[in-house]
């Protein structure tokens, strides 16, 4: 990593404290940045690491790291391809307990600046880092590479990464962890609008081989991005040594996404959210509290109990088959009735998805009386009433299509249709003003509609944007997602008490950038019980239950249960036919309500306790997690038994409780109310004083743990 003119650094100028971890650059006679301390004592004694080990702080194309792939790759104005950064000036500013530091330098040659940018978040752990890049050279200049953050560590032979989702619709969150070896890894998405579908933007890296919950090194890090992302591991073995040097490298992916930078101009990338901790419980609890602190709106309030009717009716109701839903929503002890897509459309009828997106009136058909009745409908049985809307698309049989053509995301080929629709271009003014008039509409046409379901249902496959010059074609990828943003914000801004829910096709746009104007997100179309203990648990390292929407449905005929229990470990709501239910199914649905009510707010706003993994280790059948309360004096915890037992049942290990509480324990597995299991001290549930109770493949129970007695 060093070469051998290398001076060695001695003028350190960026100590970060990032709240438990660290990382400290220095900067050599000649200006150039080194990395000389990453990690748990990051943030100590300038120098933690061995000497002759002080790698380049973010290389770029050029510059003193010849050999590897860099992280900035820059053609200057006047054809230079290389770039040399010395140091400038660092400046501190205190924002409050944290601190935003800048590192400045500057090109050697060129009048180029790039600016590092950290901004720490210490309550959390999290730190957020980002690169601005802005100069006066004598026309554009063309970024090819312009990762957030490169990071340099020394790993062991066993070094592992973990990444999330990769085969595309309803496998959100599929868990792959594999052993680094030498070489460049790349885990990059394309597609625009729904890259997570593809790879969420998230990446675990346990340096010292896997962790355990509460042991081993974990690096976790979110690229807070609505587009593609990238993520590039660059491992070289070193010589006589077992350790291996890696350059992770995160940030938008620049795949076809080049962008050319006018002088006077400041590009400014993606943020980076990255912690080190100790175990991947700290990992969790450090994105949970960065989340709820800097992401989620309203991360305080309770989230409702959602009745949506997507499964049960698809395009296929009419008013007073939403009625009797709403009815029964509200019977079963709901919150909230979510009506889906299928509402709207006029001349171009939405009675499947080949027309009426773009056309937001209600469908007079089938809604005579149009949404007001079913907000009424919804207020008079004490529930709230809440709507889907896909704003950023067209069908091309649209009353919007036939009038605005060139509304959509497309290059000079005729642009290729995803499930029958096309993409509007935010670029465009008018499509912006026309997605936020959308939501304004909808909204202000059925007063007292309070929650708003968004969803966007294809990738981008067509890229080009008449709003750009032909030279600039390629900056939409990024350009797009600062208009959708401002979309989103403008929406937000204008409709404070409404809650939303992010939603691209299932969790196609599960990103913590993108969830800044959001509520909460529907984690994956797929709502298979036992897909979704998995995924809620690959979710759950990052996001808050809070935030992850999980309905009871039919999907893979589960036991109904079963079915509610996982749903009861995240955000619970239905979307079940709750007409067609028989009275037996429907007393398990109130009893889940009843659990739901008692355990929201440990769920919701506790602390996540991840018991047995169904995700890795040798049994991957079974699957538990708690969430406690701060105070400790209350929990719940889910057991989930996802197929037929194949080895003898474990001891409940649930640590976390305070040792010397006596702790009462009412469990259920939803056919029938809560028994008393007796009492037991934090002690005892910690030494696994409590048996396995699911029987048999996907049964479940729930634990609620209070101090009263
Ligand atoms: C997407 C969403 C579903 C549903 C449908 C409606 O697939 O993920 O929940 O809203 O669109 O078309």
């Amino acid at each position: 990593m060093t070469t051998p003119d290398d001076a060695p650094p001695d003028q350190e100028v960026l100590r970060i404290d990032a709240g438990g971890w660290g990382w400290t650059w220095a900067a050599d006679s000649d200006g150039r940045l080194h990395q000389v301390g990453l990690g748990l004592d990051g943030a100590g004694a300038a120098v933690e690491v061995d000497p002759v080990w002080y790698p380049h702080a973010h290389p770029a194309w050029g510059g003193p790291d010849p050999f590897r792939p860099p992280a900035l790759r820059i053609t200057h104005a006047e054809g230079t391809t290389t770039t040399r950064l010395r140091l400038d000036r660092v400046e501190r500013q205190a924002l409050g307990d944290d601190e935003l530091v800048t590192v400045r330098t500057v090109d050697e040659l060129l009048a180029l600046r790039v600016a590092f940018r950290s901004r720490t978040h210490r309550y959390s752990g999290v730190l957020e880092q980002w690169i601005e890049i802005d100069h006066d050279e004598d026309g554009p200049v063309t970024l090819w590479d312009y990762d957030s953050i490169a990071p340099a560590f020394l790993v062991g032979p066993e070094a592992v990464v973990t990444q999330f989702g990769g085969a595309g619709w309803a496998d959100e969150w599929a868990w792959t962890t594999e052993r680094l070896t030498p070489g460049t890894k790349v885990l990059d998405s394309l597609g625009g609008i729904q890259p997570h579908l593809q790879r969420s933007p998230v990446l675990m890296l346990e340096p010292n081989g896997p962790a355990e919950e509460a042991a081993g090194d974990v690096i976790g890090c979110s690229i807070a991005w609505g587009g593609n992302t990238r993520f590039a591991l660059d491992v070289r073995p070193r010589a006589n040594d077992e350790t291996r040097d890696l350059r992770l490298r995160a940030g938008a992916n620049p795949l076809g996404a080049h962008y050319v930078l006018d002088p006077g101009t400041t590009f400014v990338t993606p943020t980076v959210a990255w912690t080190w901790s100790t175990g991947r419980g700290e990992l969790s609890d450090r994105f949970h509290r960065w989340t709820r602190g800097r992401v989620l709106r309203d991360p305080d309030r309770t989230r409702p109990i959602v009745v949506n009717n997507w499964e049960s009716t698809f395009f296929d109701f009419d008013e007073q088959r939403i009625v009797g839903l709403i009815d029964r929503a509200a019977d079963v002890g709901a919150d909230l009735f979510l009506l889906d897509d299928g509402w709207f459309g006029t001349s171009s009828p939405r009675d499947d998805d080949t027309a009426g997106l773009g056309d937001w009136d209600p469908d007079r058909r089938k809604l005579p009386e149009g949404l007001p009745a079913l907000v009424d409908a919804a207020a008079g049985r004490g529930i709230r009433f809440g709507i889907w809307v896909e704003p950023e698309m067209v069908n091309p049989d649209s009353d919007l299509f036939r009038a605005h053509p060139d509304w959509v995301i497309r290059d000079r080929r005729e642009p290729r249709e995803h499930r029958n629709q096309l993409a509007l271009d935010p670029l465009l003014e008018e499509v912006r003003d026309f997605e936020v008039s959308v939501v304004d509409r909808v909204l202000g046409g059925a007063p007292g509609t309070s929650y708003v379901k968004w969803d966007a249902n294809r990738p981008v496959t067509d890229p080009g944007s008449s709003a750009l010059a032909a030279d600039r074609q390629s900056t939409a990828w990024v350009d797009w997602v600062h208009a959708t943003w401002e979309v989103m914000q403008r929406i937000a801004d204008g409709h404070p008490e409404v809650e939303l829910m992010l939603c691209a096709s299932g969790g196609g746009r599960t990103d913590h950038g993108t969830l800044r104007w959001f509520h909460e997100f529907w984690t994956s179309d797929n709502t298979d019980p036992v897909t979704r203990v998995r995924m809620q648990w690959a979710c759950g390292h990052w996001f808050p239950a809070s935030a992850m929407a999980a309905h009871v449905t039919q999907w893979g005929d589960r036991p109904l249960p079963f079915a509610c229990a996982v749903a009861l470990s995240g955000r619970f709501g239905f979307d079940l036919d709750l007409e067609a239910l028989d009275d037996e199914s429907l007393a398990v649905c109130r009893r889940a309500v009843a659990v739901a009510r008692r355990t929201q707010d440990l769920v919701q706003h506790g602390r996540l306790v991840r018991l047995v993994s169904p995700v890795d280790g040798d049994d991957r059948g079974r699957a538990a997690l708690g969430y406690t309360a701060p105070d400790r004096n209350r929990a719940v915890v889910f057991c989930f038994q996802l197929d037929e037992p194949s080895s003898d049942p474990p001891a409940l290990v649930i640590p976390g409780l305070d040792p010397e509480v006596t702790y009462r324990i009412r469990a259920t597995d939803l056919t029938s109310d809560p028994a008393d299991l007796g009492t037991f001290t934090g002690a005892d549930l910690a030494a696994g004083a409590l048996g396995w109770r699911p029987r048999g493949s996907t049964t479940a129970s729930i634990l609620e743990l209070t101090t009263s007695v």
